[in-house]
């Protein structure tokens, strides 16, 4: 062996060693990411919920809102349309919308978008908010009557004749859980509705919901700079009942994919992240500190900072599935790559303690909406 091909092969095992927590590319495929790809349509998967309300899906979701909705400015309906088939074509089986999204809008493309894919992908909703002529009230409804009224109105969106998974997305303090669960438990027997699931509830209304009717899956929000879940007993009633937990903003709103900073402008006309306390420009610029933590942690394991926040949720249970949601196709291939790495306990633990030694600077929501989720 020459000098030259000496280094070049000490090069390579050292770019091993670095990338050593990388399983074989698992790529998603028919995928041009060039990784070389493998199987159409394979993805790992996981699943929500036990028994009767169980639901097998990719390992990974897709979290539709920002398609057209609080995310600030979205390609055209062409491209997203593109961009959803290429998430179908990956092996994406988990889809997030719900009716306040636009309002309806978004159900309305995404029931439009995946029609051609119906009965290899599931589709999941939400009622509770108050929409009245198109437009959402701030208030919360989970009457029966609305909720049945909601549940016919969204099917029609969605171009399904029974809806996968219906989430309740915001408790309502005027419908006892038992009602709302006694409506789903109708809706399911008359083949209307398959599963459903919550949204930022406590561990006690859990309990009492998944006693009336068994829950699929709680979706609140969980990452790396919000784990209120493991704290409140919630991840632990999920673990107990077998129950599903689908963390949403798991890259904390893009923020923990290192582009945004304190210089982001946000569209006044559709970002909601402009009124939240922890996206104002003082809290990004401090909180940049969290994201370089999750980059200098990535470099030396081939991650980025987004696959670095998606695999420490994939770590916590085997019945956690996020659903990250994007408007580029770079960023669905990032994403799903993630799955082409495990975390070992020790690298959990050195990153939880780097991450822990910065305060999160500003409160995940403002007052107003605050109110709105439990636990
Ligand atoms: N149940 C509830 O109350 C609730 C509340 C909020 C959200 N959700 C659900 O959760 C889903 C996801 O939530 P979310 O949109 O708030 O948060 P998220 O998935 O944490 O972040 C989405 C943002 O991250 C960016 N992004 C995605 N991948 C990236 C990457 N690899 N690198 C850098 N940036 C990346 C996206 O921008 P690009 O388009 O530029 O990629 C997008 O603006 C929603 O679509 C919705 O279905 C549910």
């Amino acid at each position: 062996m020459n000098r030259k091909e000496f280094f070049k092969a000490m090069g390579a095992v050292a770019g091993a060693a670095a990338f050593g927590s990388r399983a074989k590319a698992a790529c998603p495929a028919p995928c041009d990411c060039g990784t070389g790809g493998g199987a159409a349509g394979t993805l790992p998967g996981r699943v929500l919920g036990s028994g009767r309300a169980a639901m097998s899906v990719s390992t990974l979701g897709f979290g539709c809102m920002g398609l057209t909705y609080n995310r600030s400015q979205h390609p055209d309906k062409k491209q997203m349309s593109r961009l959803l088939a290429r998430a179908v074509d990956c092996g994406v089986t988990l889809f997030d919308t719900a009716i306040v999204y636009g309002p309806l809008e978004n159900e309305l493309f995404v029931g439009e978008a995946l029609a051609p894919y119906k009965g290899r992908i599931n589709i999941t909703t939400k009622f509770g908010h108050e929409i009245v002529d198109g437009k959402a009230t701030g208030r919360q409804t989970s009457r029966p009557d609305v909720v049945r009224r909601y549940c016919e109105e969204s099917l029609r969106r969605l171009r399904l004749d029974s809806i996968p998974l219906f989430y309740q997305h915001r408790f309502d303090r005027d419908t006892p859980i038992e009602d709302v669960a006694g409506c789903i438990a109708d809706l399911i027997r008359e083949g209307k509705v398959q599963r459903w699931g919550l949204c930022e509830v406590s561990a006690d209304i859990i309990r009492r919901a998944h006693a009336v009717c068994p829950l699929t899956a709680i979706q609140s929000e969980y990452h790396l700079m919000h784990r209120l879940v493991e704290k409140n007993g919630v991840l632990d009633v999920c673990r107990e009942l077998g129950i599903g937990f689908v963390p949403y903003s798991p890259i904390n709103r893009g923020f923990l994919g290192g582009g945004i900073n304190e210089y982001t402008q946000f569209d006044p006309a559709n970002d909601n992240r402009q009124t939240l306390p922890r996206f104002q420009p003082e809290a990004l610029r401090l909180n940049t500190r969290i994201v370089n933590v999750l980059q200098r942690f990535g470099r030396t394991r081939g991650m980025t900072s987004a696959q670095v926040a998606l695999a420490w949720l994939l770590s916590k249970a085997p019945f956690v599935v996020p659903i990250p949601g994007t408007t580029k196709q770079a960023h669905l291939y990032e994403n799903l790559h993630t799955l082409d790495f495990t975390l070992s306990a020790g690298d959990i633990a050195e990153l939880e303690r780097a991450v822990e030694t910065i305060p999160v600077i500003g409160d995940r929501y403002d007052a107003e909406q605050q109110k709105r989720v439990l636990g």
